[in-house]
């Protein structure tokens, strides 16, 4: 994975390149980000929420198709109870919010992680921003939240072992397509491109299966810090890479 450095540039003409079709975006650094200006973690966290809003309108004027966004992973419970409170505040405003605030860009909103460690209240609000959000016509955004990529395939193996177990499955008939069809991401394109800002060089649990040969991009910026022009140069760089998928 090459470390994929910020460069002064003027802003690269996206109309000659191949686009993904699927973005992903680990959403890292919010804390260092606060911390460097003498501000409390969640004070990052809010201005990395402010990035995701740009970020996400920017993708869908550009033509992605679907963009992923990791914003809380199955781990990230285990952060100091004020950053964890700080965080699931943040998260109820914003889907509060979030119906209007994409309404104009028609995306569709959708939420992967397990719910069921979430308030009432939240959970009512994510049902609320798919359920009025789901024909629009735009860019697929989906808010991983309480995500974890082997939470994910625990739950899907659960789903498949009731579906035998009901007869409705036979165990030789199990095939990466059934496994792709019981995750939360089923019916979607897996991530042609994943980008990492705050340049940590792993995956943090995100999307392990769909991910398979997802192109990485890690990027030496924390995430409050990102633009526009930051994605352009992701983009670009995706588009030099050489996908092989295994052949030659
Ligand atoms: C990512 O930023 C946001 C969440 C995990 C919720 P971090 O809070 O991990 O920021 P750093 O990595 O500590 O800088
Ligand atoms: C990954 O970032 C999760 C999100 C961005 C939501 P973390 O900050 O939790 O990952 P680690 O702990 O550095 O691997
Ligand atoms: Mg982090």
């Amino acid at each position: 994975m090459a470390l994929f450095r910020r460069k002064q540039e003027p802003r690269p003409d996206l109309s000659d390149i191949i686009l993904p079709e699927h973005i992903g975006i680990i959403m890292d650094g919010n804390g260092r980000w606060a911390k460097k200006r003498g501000l409390p973690r969640s004070a990052g966290h809010t201005a990395g929420a402010q990035t995701f809003r740009k970020i996400a309108r920017y993708c869908s004027n550009i033509g992605i198709r679907y963009l992923t966004v990791y914003a809380f992973s199955t781990e990230n419970w285990r952060r100091p109870e004020d950053e964890v409170g700080a965080l699931m505040k943040l998260f109820k405003e914003y889907l509060e919010e979030a119906i209007r605030d994409f309404k104009d860009d028609s995306i569709v909103l959708r939420f992967i992680g397990d719910r069921s460690a979430f308030s009432d209240e939240l959970v009512a609000l994510m049902q609320e921003n798919e359920a009025e959000s789901m024909d629009r016509p735009g860019m697929v955004l989906n808010i991983a939240m309480n995500y974890g990529g082997r939470d994910e395939l625990v739950h899907a193996v659960r789903g498949i072992a009731a579906d035998v177990e009901r007869g409705a499955l036979e165990p030789e008939a199990i095939d990466e397509a059934v496994i792709s069809s019981h995750l939360y991401t089923r019916g979607q394109p897996d991530p042609d491109l994943i980008i990492r800002p705050s340049g940590e060089y792993r995956t943090s649990n995100f999307l392990l299966w769909q991910s398979a040969y997802s192109e990485y991009v890690i990027m030496d910026i924390l995430w409050p810090d990102f633009k526009e022009s930051d994605l352009d140069y992701a983009l670009i760089e995706y588009a030099k890479r050489n996908r092989r998928f295994g052949g030659v």
